[in-house]
């Protein structure tokens, strides 16, 4: 399986901070942002990583990531994303990398207490399709919500007015080969991008989406509150643990 950060975007709700640099590098605690999504690939057991992004500071991550052996990666691959076209439009340009193979797909700004391990061996035994991870939050409104039919999820709404679950849909995505051709059938939302939950609901619709709900805490990095509560997270409990139980402290529920 091969793994992809996608670290693209104006970041513009962290403006001014994003004035001059990629969100993706701006520092959660004691590392850069982007450390993060690598770590959590590198723990589900990928060894070469697609990282994407965009914008004018495109250089500065292969000035900090290198060829990826401080983290013990085979290799990094870098890929640019022209324009704002959303996380889905950023995929788009991972199918070369992607060869035919399975891939595992993290925002560059999410980041979890523990790992998602068991999701990836769940999903290298799911003979085809998506696997999304879901955790429970206080403001699923800001996030991809699912929409549940008892344990079965039947829907995912993008960042709904009036949340039909309490579960956010976090931004780590299993997808097999066929998600390339799924984005090509695509066309963009409202606001004018192309989004993953319209990936992962044309997974649903050929009921091929599976889900796991993700132990320990989770939070992503994109808004001021959430960068300091990442930050706070990451130096009270330290992110992307290997092993041990969980105990569920900083709990973002
Ligand atoms: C994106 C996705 C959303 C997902 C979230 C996770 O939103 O569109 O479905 O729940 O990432 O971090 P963004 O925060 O990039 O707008």
């Amino acid at each position: 399986m091969r793994g992809i950060v996608l670290a693209g975007g104006l970041g513009s709700r962290l403006f001014p901070l994003t004035k001059v640099t990629n969100k993706h590098l701006l520092p959660v605690y004691d590392r850069p942002m982007v450390f993060y999504p690598i770590e959590c690939l590198k723990n589900a057991g990928v060894v070469d990583v697609l990282l994407v992004t965009g914008g004018t500071s495109a250089g500065d991550f292969m000035r900090l990531l290198g060829d990826g052996r401080d983290f013990g990666l085979r290799s990094i691959t870098y890929a640019y994303q022209e324009g704002e076209g959303g996380i889905a439009d950023a995929l788009r340009l991972a199918e070369p990398f992607a060869a035919g193979e399975r891939i595992i797909v993290v925002l560059g700004d999410n980041i979890i207490q523990g790992n998602v391990r068991a999701s990836a061996e769940a999903f290298a035994r799911q003979p085809r399709g998506a696997r999304i991870v879901i955790k429970r939050v206080p403001d699923p409104e800001r996030f991809g919500v699912p929409v549940f039919d008892g344990e079965r999820i039947v829907g995912i709404e993008e960042k709904p007015q009036q949340p039909r679950s309490p579960y956010a849909v976090t931004g780590i995505y299993f997808y097999d080969n066929h998600v390339f051709e799924l984005i090509r059938g695509l066309k963009p939302s409202a606001r004018g991008e192309y989004e993953i939950s319209d990936v992962n609901n044309a997974y649903l619709a050929r009921d091929a989406l599976c889900h796991d709900v993700l132990e320990g805490w989770w939070t992503d990095a994109g808004t001021f509150e959430s960068l300091l509560r990442a930050g706070r997270l990451v130096a009270e409990t330290g992110a992307n643990h290997v092993d041990g139980p969980l105990d569920g402290h900083g709990e973002s529920e």
